[in-house]
């Protein structure tokens, strides 16, 4: 806790429990009288939210196990059962699969503030590798949870992402056959993955312990990335704080309950409905929404450097894009932690949110998909026409099988004007497809984070940042109650 302990037990009964486990103490220092920086805006409230929303995933996931089968041959019929037959075993089976969603869409926010506001910055480097570390733990999670359902995505998803071990030299072979516990995903692959995705969400849950105690040593960042100089910039912790993160908990709530009442199956896939097949791949195999942008980077790399080839080049991209994240308190040079006074950085930043997007976006499509091409496809046919003169016709199209159709058509009015066709040539023109936008946005995300951000660090002129946080709030008051005075 920050500062010295302000509780004083008032009824026997807590005096006697503070000498024996000072519980009570806890919980007064860190959630009543916890000096929290007055200038805290909504981006303050995600915490909670996901405090709230890891609760909620292991207390429905619980009674999910108590009806599911971790078997091939039973695990697809036992989810259609708890949705169908067990009493409620749809509302907890919907609000499970709808709240990873709502999970990771609290935590990509809860980690762009982080950014934003620098709280990954010097003293809170462990506070952020912890989240970091939880982050990876929940990736892991839902990659496992969404292999128990036992449909074609979580079958098919489970087979692409373990055969990317295969790319690691030497241990790569033994290590995915002891994921799936064999030679192929199957049963024993369904046991493990179920087990573990028990066992996790605990890890998970030692880690946000961590997490907050680290929060509690260093004190919250704020939006003006100013550290806390003493009384007149913080406010107690209830109700103000308390009573934030209980407006934006409704409003998550609100959100969360339109999906799991209106939406349930909007944030999946529908293949997943089909039980899996070994024998039958989907045409696209993608993940969940959230790990699309990974995806994306994964699959970015098409071509071997040396002796990298493109799988195990995009796996280490993969590992790198969060590996990456780890060092970024000390890849950020900038002493100015907010970008509320780091102009430029801001601009880099926006760019950056963009392109997490973008990589979404392309994690979703097929990697041949052509985004933009040069002009269209071209046949061009040489002929002898009856009296020996050479002759030319032309097919184009916006795809080789359109310019091949428009091609046989003119090569078949040729022929009847009684000319030979000799030979043909095809002009191909320039594509842009996903895997090349992929490869762009995948080279702005380490360049962002490996260059941008040190570079910037040292050479951009921030804006002049208040020393406290009370003169913070008074300027922006003042500038309120006066705008002409300020203008
Ligand atoms: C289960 C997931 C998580 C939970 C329950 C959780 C919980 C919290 C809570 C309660 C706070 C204090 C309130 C707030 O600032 O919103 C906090 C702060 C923070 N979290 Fe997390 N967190 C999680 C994941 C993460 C992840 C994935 C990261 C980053 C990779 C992260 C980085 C941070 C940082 C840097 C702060 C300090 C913010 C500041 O004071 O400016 N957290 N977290």
């Amino acid at each position: 806790m920050s500062g010295p302990s302000t509780y004083v037990p008032k009824s026997g009964f807590e005096q006697w429990l503070d000498k024996r486990l000072p519980v009570m103490r806890l919980m007064h220092d860190s959630f009543i009288d916890y000096p929290t920086p007055r200038n805290l805006n909504y981006f303050w409230t995600f915490g909670a939210i996901l405090t709230l929303c890891l609760i909620t995933q292991v207390v429905t996931g619980i009674v999910l196990a108590m009806h599911y089968t971790a078997s091939v041959d039973l695990a697809f019929d036992s989810v259609q059962r708890i949705k169908r037959d067990v009493p409620f075993g749809w509302l907890i089976q919907s609000i499970h699969a709808t709240g990873a969603s709502m999970f990771f869409l609290a935590v990509y926010i809860h980690m762009f503030r982080g950014l934003y506001y620098g709280s990954y910055k010097a003293p809170r480097e462990l506070l952020w590798i912890i989240g970091v570390a939880i982050y990876l733990a929940m990736i892991i999670t839902a990659f496992l949870g969404y292999v128990l359902p036992w449909g074609q995505m979580s079958f098919w998803g489970a087979t692409v992402i373990t055969n990317f071990f295969t790319a690691v030299p030497i241990v790569g072979t033994p290590i995915q056959q002891w994921l799936m516990g064999g030679f192929a995903i199957d049963n024993p692959t369904l046991t493990r993955f179920f087990s573990l995705h028990y066992l996790l969400p605990f890890v998970i849950f030692g880690l946000v312990i961590l997490h907050v105690w680290a929060l509690h040593v260093t004190g919250q960042n704020n939006p003006d990335g100013v550290e806390v100089k003493d009384k007149a910039d913080t406010v107690p912790f209830t109700p103000y704080a308390t009573v934030k993160d209980l407006v934006s908990v409704a409003f998550f709530v609100l959100m969360f309950a339109a999906f799991v009442f209106f939406l349930p199956d909007a944030l999946g896939h529908p293949d997943n409905y089909i039980p899996a097949d070994p024998l039958k791949t989907p045409p696209h195999i993608v993940p969940e929404w959230y790990l699309l942008p990974f995806y994306a980077i994964l699959r970015a790399i098409d071509f071997s450097i040396g002796p990298i080839s493109a799988k195990l080049g995009g796996l280490l991209l993969m590992v790198g894009a969060i590996g990456v994240l780890v060092a970024l308190p000390w890849l950020d040079t900038s002493k100015v932690r907010s970008m509320r006074y780091r102009p430029l950085a801001r601009i880099f930043f926006v760019i950056f949110v963009v392109v997490c997007g973008a990589l979404g976006w392309a994690g979703g499509q097929s990697p041949d998909k052509v985004i933009w091409q040069s002009s269209s496809f071209r046949i061009e046919g040489q002929a002898t026409g009856p009296g020996g003169a050479a002759q030319t016709y032309v097919g184009a199209g916006v795809t080789l099988e359109a310019a091949e159709k428009a091609f046989e058509k003119e090569k078949a009015k040729v022929v009847a004007a009684g000319a030979a066709p000799q030979s043909s040539t095809v002009t191909t023109p320039f594509q842009f497809k996903v895997t090349q936008f992929s490869q762009l946005l995948t080279l702005y995300y380490f360049a962002f984070f490996l260059l941008i951000l040190p570079i910037l660090g040292l050479r951009e002129t921030p804006g002049r940042v208040p020393e406290t946080i009370a003169k913070a709030i008074g300027a922006k008051h003042a500038a309120a109650a006066a705008p002409d005075r300020e203008a």
